[in-house]
């Protein structure tokens, strides 16, 4: 049998803007879902790049051997004297999506000791990171921040830096070439713990 239509009573007539609501309600949620969705996964595919590059930065190139060694200068190229000389490391840079070549990760003076070995430092200032810089006319390290000092052998002077200055190992070819393992260290800090 078909039921005749009939006008609303009143609890149907009460639930009728409540059940708008809801309705509204939902569509307004879904909606939302649909539109942030594209945006959300876009935002990740940008920032993802990003995210690897500061997790998966390698050096890469014919001037990094499998050890992490770097070529940076011909051992001719030092002073009998044992004055040392600033050197930038020169690497190139990999990550997930980009190369860098030849990107400069950093520099550090080499010199030869008194038994002609080379002796080699991180140019940063333990203290805070500033450049040390060589001093000709006393013959030692200064960093020109806040006045951190060293000798020639990269031990500290002065009570400003936490540690002597990191020294870095080195190995010479057959060709002569000096490869160092470059590593940086945090500042601040008694410990000589790479970052
Ligand atoms: S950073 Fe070198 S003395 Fe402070």
């Amino acid at each position: 049998m078909i039921e005749k239509p009939h006008a609303p009573d009143e609890q149907e007539i009460s639930e009728l803007p409540r059940r708008s609501f809801v309705a509204r309600g939902l569509a307004f949620v879904i909606g939302g879902i649909i539109t942030l969705c594209p945006i959300a996964v876009s935002v990740i595919y940008f920032l993802d790049p990003i995210q690897r590059k500061k997790k998966a930065v390698g050096m890469t190139g014919d001037a990094v051997d499998p050890e992490g060694f770097v070529r940076v200068a011909p051992k001719e190229a030092l002073a009998d004297d044992g004055t040392p000389r600033s050197f930038k490391v020169i690497a190139d840079l990999q990550d997930y999506w980009n190369k860098f070549p030849n990107a400069e990760i950093g520099s550090v003076y080499m010199r030869l000791d008194g038994n002609g070995e080379v002796q080699c430092f991180n140019a940063r200032c333990p203290h805070l990171g500033c450049t040390v810089k060589y001093n000709s006319n006393d013959a030692n390290y200064a960093c020109p921040c806040h006045d951190s000092a060293f000798s020639l052998d990269g031990e500290r002077t002065n009570e400003i830096p936490p540690r002597g200055m990191d020294s870095l190992e080195t190995r010479v070819d057959e060709d002569g070439m000096i490869w160092v393992k470059y590593l940086k260290f945090r500042a601040g800090i008694e410990e000589k713990k790479p970052v």
